[in-house]
């Protein structure tokens, strides 16, 4: 299976902990389709950790708990599928999850075949309780096999937080994403070391198996069991267009069946998902990084261009960016023509360089710009 563009989805962990049940997953379900999230391109719909029995079978089978989904894991994937949705489920390459529930070590064939008789298509697989004279990336290719030959195609979704050097192996195990940092929490200073751990890792994104910096906090407002401190919805915004920015997946993690509509107009605004979605998943690069000046640049399928302004910094800034910052010299003789994505605003034709307009700390400019020969 080749994953092309980044997955996009909604998984269970940032709001809701072990507090999961079939009630939770089959209304998150229909939330997905009913606010519009799977028209956007959300498909998957993952459950993470704390699912299971704490003992397996006398099979060594994975057990879902009974009292969580008293149905089994089968009749939670026929509701997820009858929806039009795609399932997803957690695992951990220790020899406990994260959260101290059975793991996939040295049970990795069976579990993966498991996973595949209850129709899963995605499977998060997490670092917890490596034991030491294990090697990492060793039982990530483990998993990897074990997935690629259990029958069904199933999105391998690495979780070892970017440890060990990630980076340098984990195309060698068959993971179509792999966590590039650390746990996310819902607050800014978290989204702000998140993405600056990712500026260093670009270089490893790519179509195929990408950089993920996590599941979304947007929308959290604080709440649930990774909402430390909240963010204003401006700072969602910036989350977002950097997470879309980088080719980060964009999985959310707020509860979408109690969303306001301005966080539902974050997740939904087709013009930055197709920025994050576009089908030649060149990788960005940092145009300006000066006193405050964060412009960051990507070519795009037919030749337009991205360009992501960040404040990160928590005063204002007046964002700009000199055309060869980007490589287009004077002597090309070239403008750009540029649109604010998030305001849908045409700011015009630009020659030689572009000043935005003033914003705020934590603010940021979505911009897309088409080449113009004079
Ligand atoms: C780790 C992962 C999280 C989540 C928890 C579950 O911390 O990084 O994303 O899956 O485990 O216990």
């Amino acid at each position: 299976m080749i994953v092309r563009t980044p997955p996009m989805g909604w998984n269970s962990w940032n709001t809701f902990g072990g507090n999961i049940n079939e009630e939770l997953i089959k209304t998150t379900a229909d939330a997905m389709v009913n606010t519009g999230l799977l028209e956007a391109g959300y498909n998957y719909l993952v459950i993470d950790d704390c699912w299971a029995e704490l003992k397996r079978d006398e099979n060594h089978r994975l057990v879902p708990g009974h009292e969580k989904f008293p149905n089994g894991m089968k009749a939670v994937a026929d509701y997820v599928h009858s929806k039009g949705l795609k399932f997803g489920m957690y695992s951990c390459s220790g020899t406990l999850t994260c959260a101290g529930y059975p793991s996939s070590y040295e049970y990795e064939f069976i579990d993966a075949k498991t996973f595949a008789e209850w129709e899963v298509d995605y499977l998060k697989y997490d670092y917890c309780f490596k034991p030491e004279h294990e090697e990492g990336n060793l039982l990530y290719k483990r998993m990897g096999m074990a997935l690629a030959n259990c029958g069904r195609d199933i999105l391998f979704s690495a979780c070892s937080w970017g440890n060990d050097e990630t980076h340098k192996w984990i195309k060698t195990t068959g993971a179509h994403m792999w966590r590039s940092t650390g746990d996310i929490t819902d607050n800014w200073n978290s989204i702000k070391s998140l993405y600056e751990k990712q500026i260093e890792l670009q270089a490893s994104n790519g179509k195929g198996c990408f950089n993920d910096m996590d599941m979304l906090v947007v929308g959290m407002g604080g709440k649930g069991n990774v909402g430390f401190g909240g963010c204003t919805l401006e700072e969602y915004r910036t989350h977002f267009s950097i997470w879309a920015f980088l080719n980060s997946p964009l999985i959310i993690g707020c509860d979408i069946r109690n969303m306001k509509q301005d966080i539902k107009d974050i997740f939904t605004k087709k013009e930055i998902i197709a920025i994050n979605q576009d089908p030649a998943q060149r990788q960005p690069f940092l145009a300006s990084n000066q006193y405050g000046n964060t412009v960051w640049c990507k070519q795009l399928e037919g030749g337009d261009l991205a360009i992501g302004m960040f404040n990160m910094t928590d005063s204002n800034q007046i964002p700009f960016f000199i055309f060869s910052d980007i490589g287009l010299d004077r002597s090309c003789g070239v403008k750009l023509d540029i649109t604010d994505l998030w305001t849908g605003e045409h700011l015009g034709l630009f020659r030689d360089q572009y000043r935005a307009r003033l914003i705020g700390p934590h603010e940021c400019i979505m911009l897309r710009c088409k080449i113009v020969n004079e």
